[in-house]
């Protein structure tokens, strides 16, 4: 009788340790993650007259496409929302 209770309550207690655990790997891993994306330095669109009050990507080809004045660096990513980043 007695032992059959001490052994559901040390396997629910394990549970209970186990789901603890999780959280708190999880509250350590999210900031982690957060900080590792966030160290990829964004150069923000300088705020000048080439760039006020432009608000359609296609805008920016004109200037920063490839073979124009301004077209971005190799290395830059291959990605074409230039909003969600700059
Ligand atoms: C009228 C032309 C023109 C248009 C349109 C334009 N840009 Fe630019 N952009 C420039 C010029 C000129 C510079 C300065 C380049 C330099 O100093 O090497 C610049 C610089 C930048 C820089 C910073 C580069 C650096 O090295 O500091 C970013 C980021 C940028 N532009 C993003 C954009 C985005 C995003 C758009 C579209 C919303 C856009 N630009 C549209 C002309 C333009
Ligand atoms: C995924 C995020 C991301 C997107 C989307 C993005 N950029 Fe960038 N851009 C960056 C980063 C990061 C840098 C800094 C690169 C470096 O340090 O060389 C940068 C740099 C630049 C520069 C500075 C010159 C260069 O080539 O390094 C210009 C101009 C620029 N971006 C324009 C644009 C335009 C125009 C678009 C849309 C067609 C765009 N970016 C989309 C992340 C992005």
């Amino acid at each position: 009788m007695y032992s059959q209770f001490f052994c559901k309550l040390s396997i629910r207690d394990t549970i209970k340790m186990k789901r603890q655990l999780l959280y708190f790997a999880l509250i350590c891993v999210v900031p982690t993650i957060l900080y590792i994306l966030s160290l990829e330095k964004v150069i923000p669109m300088p705020v000048d007259d080439d760039h006020a009050g432009l608000t359609e990507i296609a805008q920016c080809y004109e200037c920063h496409g490839e073979g124009k004045e301004y077209a971005r660096s190799e290395e830059h990513p291959p990605k074409d929302q230039c909003f969600k980043c700059h």
